[in-house]
């Protein structure tokens, strides 16, 4: 499928997903909404992707929230199935077997934020903008932001966010513990591909092992999550990674990992 409102690259076996409306600021509406669903499906099925990354197009914006044009002409039913479909599509990202990688290169608005929050994390330009505004407009966060923001910097801090509707600029953000890094503008994307690649060259199943474990361990109990970690830890020691990786490290040579899913 040929996408229009969003760019996928891939290359060396890292994704870059675009949001691609740079006119409306990459404001999610359900064209968006649509592809962006069918690219995680992709991203998901090809196996030689080992890491996601998400940005926005043009130099404004990484996404300015859902489209409010589109928002103000929808009835409340219409409105809640669209809030759903944000939520199910945010879900499905967070639930992507490969890390994810948000770089956030201006305005992280309402779903733009909320889009940002699905990652597993965040680097940010200095001119990144991050909030929840819809109180602003008389609604609330509806694409899971509610949720994953008071998770990620505690309730308190999120309900000053979503009550007062303020914005905050990337050094709040990283302060809150929302981002794990500012980066210049202009070396936003050369940090986050660095990153990427790092991941990238690690064993194939370790990785996807560890994003399962913390993803699926996140909201257990602590007795729940580390049973999820022994199961996952004992499939990652049949890997031929981990034969590999061990070897490696006993023959004092770099490992050479095929990255099989076996
Ligand atoms: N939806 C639709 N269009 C949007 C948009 C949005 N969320 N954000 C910006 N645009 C459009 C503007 O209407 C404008 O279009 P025109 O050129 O046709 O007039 C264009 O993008 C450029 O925007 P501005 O002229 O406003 O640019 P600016 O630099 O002056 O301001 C901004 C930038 C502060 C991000 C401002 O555009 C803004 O406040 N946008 C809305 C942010 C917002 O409220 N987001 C929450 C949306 S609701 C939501 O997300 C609900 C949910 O969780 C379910």
């Amino acid at each position: 499928m040929s996408f229009e409102n969003i760019i996928l690259e891939i290359n060396d076996g890292i994704a870059t997903l675009f949001f691609n409306r740079p006119k409306a600021l990459n404001a999610l509406n359900n064209a968006l909404f649509d592809e962006l669903d069918q690219a995680l499906d992709q991203v998901e099925e090809n196996t030689s992707i080992r890491v996601l990354i998400l940005t926005g197009a043009g130099d404004k914006a990484f996404v300015a929230g859902a489209d409010i044009v589109e928002l103000s002409r929808m009835s409340p039913l219409q409105g809640k199935y669209f809030s759903r479909k944000g939520q199910k599509i945010f879900a499905k990202l967070e639930a992507l077997p490969i890390p994810t990688i948000a770089a956030v290169n201006g305005y992280a608005l309402g779903g733009g934020s909320e889009a940002a929050l699905a990652c597993d994390f965040i680097y940010a330009s200095e001119k990144a903008v991050f909030g929840l505004p819809e109180i602003s407009l008389g609604l609330i966060p509806g694409f899971g932001g509610t949720q994953r923001l008071a998770r990620l910097v505690g309730k308190n801090r999120a309900k000053e966010l979503i009550f007062t509707g303020q914005n905050i600029k990337a050094d709040q953000a990283l302060e809150y513990g929302m981002v794990n890094r500012v980066c210049s503008h202009e070396s936003l994307m050369e940090e986050v591909l660095k990153t990427a690649g790092m991941m990238a060259s690690r064993g194939k199943v370790a990785l996807r092992s560890a994003k399962e474990v913390i993803h699926h361990g996140a909201n257990a109990d602590l007795e729940t999550g580390c049973r999820i970690e022994n199961d996952a830890f004992g499939l990652t020691m049949a890997s031929e990674d981990a034969e590999e990786g061990t070897s490696a490290f006993l023959e004092k040579r770099k490992p050479a990992f095929k990255g099989e899913l076996k």
